[in-house]
């Protein structure tokens, strides 16, 4: 009931702003790590495997997208993702070798369990699941399991689910490497600490509400926007392009920003603004000539940048700087103020936040 939702209009708020409860609950005071996180089988597997399967739906497969790049990079094993719904159907050369790991929030979803059975059957038995649902079906199919620790999810657009996912995805990329003698104990030490104050760094992006209000007060009145990333933010600005559709109604797409030349720049006017994913790495220095690319076009720029990005605020370009710079955790940070901006935006609009039309929170039928 309402009562629930203390100082919050709606639950997918309540639920933004339980992220930092919810990823600290998800690693539960970590020390280190081990594949023990994963079940008592999962040594034994995770030696024996030689690439990762994801297989998902909606937001958790954005989950497995930014996963390959965390899992590539760290454990170096190769990983590739799926929709559920398409790898079911395809014809595909399976690989027994291969550690399918379903992600979902509720554990139910009808596609995500018919692919899990589908890879089974063409002989894949090494079986992992993240899930937010400890009874569910997936997590009963699966030989190994994660449960992340968002508690339940009200809001049909999933948040804390997702942060806590990712959360659960890098502490798998260490433990693949760990097992195969690429994790030294100095880059252990560091991933342990920087996960332990997510919660912190999360609590210091909730911070920047006000300023995103005022950004989606402008994105209401828009009917298309696009969303850029890079690298490990890609996935990352589909995520934020699908919570924006999912609650607002605007059409929304994500592309990764060296794509912006093969087609959507076509698009960009001033009535389309452009969000862009923008964390001081490697790629920021191509990322910033793609943001050039928008300006000419007369596209208005909404640039989530950490101080090191040095991207000031001028005519068109409008910045909102994230507190810390987190290294390979950054795209835990980055979904924050996205989802912020796709709430406020829908609540500008006065949309059903929490039950948006023609959605469901968990898809039980095809
Ligand atoms: C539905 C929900 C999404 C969710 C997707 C997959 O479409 O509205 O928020 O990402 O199902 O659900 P799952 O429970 O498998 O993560």
């Amino acid at each position: 009931g309402a009562a629930d939702l203390g100082p919050y209009r709606h639950f997918m708020q309540k639920e933004i702003f339980e992220q930092p409860r919810a990823v600290g609950d998800t690693l539960q005071d970590i020390e280190s790590i081990t594949p023990e996180l994963f079940g008592d089988q999962a040594y034994k597997i995770f030696k024996q495997v030689d690439s990762v399967l994801v297989l998902a739906c909606g937001t958790s497969y954005y989950a497995g997208l930014t996963a390959k790049y965390w899992i590539e990079s760290i454990a170096q094993v190769p990983v590739s993702v799926e929709i559920a719904s398409e790898y079911r159907y395809r014809d595909s050369v399976p690989n027994p070798n291969s550690l399918v790991v379903t992600i979902s929030q509720s554990g139910e979803t009808a596609d995500t369990l018919a692919a899990l059975k589908h890879a089974r059957s063409l002989g894949m038995q090494h079986t992992l699941t993240i899930c937010n649902v400890a009874t569910s079906a997936m997590v009963r199919e699966c030989a190994l399991n994660f449960i992340t620790r968002a508690g339940v999810e009200i809001g049909v657009a999933s948040t804390k689910a997702f942060t806590t996912q990712l959360t659960a995805l890098f502490m798998l990329a260490l433990s693949l490497a760990q097992v195969r003698g690429r994790l030294s104990e100095e880059a252990e030490a560091q991933h342990i600490k920087a996960l332990r104050h997510l919660p912190t760094a999360i609590g210091a992006v909730l911070a920047l509400e006000p300023q995103i209000i005022a950004w989606a007060e402008r994105f209401a009145g828009k009917e298309n926007a696009l969303f850029l990333g890079r690298g490990m933010h890609y996935p990352i600005a589909l995520e934020g392009a699908l919570k924006l559709k999912e609650i607002s109604y605007i059409h929304a797409e994500a592309y990764p920003a060296g794509e912006l030349k093969h087609g959507p720049l076509a698009l960009v006017t001033e009535h389309m603004p452009v969000v862009v994913v923008a964390p001081h790495d490697a790629l920021l220095e191509k990322l910033k000539s793609n943001m050039q690319e928008v300006r000419a076009r007369g596209g208005d720029l909404y640039v989530f940048a950490d101080a090191d990005s040095r991207i000031a605020s001028s005519e068109g370009t409008h910045v909102i700087r994230m507190p810390e710079h987190y290294g390979m955790l950054s795209p835990i940070l980055h979904t924050v103020p996205l989802q912020l901006l796709s709430y406020h935006t829908a609540c500008a609009r006065g949309t059903d936040v929490d039950k948006p039309r023609n959605l469901a929170k968990s898809v039980t039928v095809e």
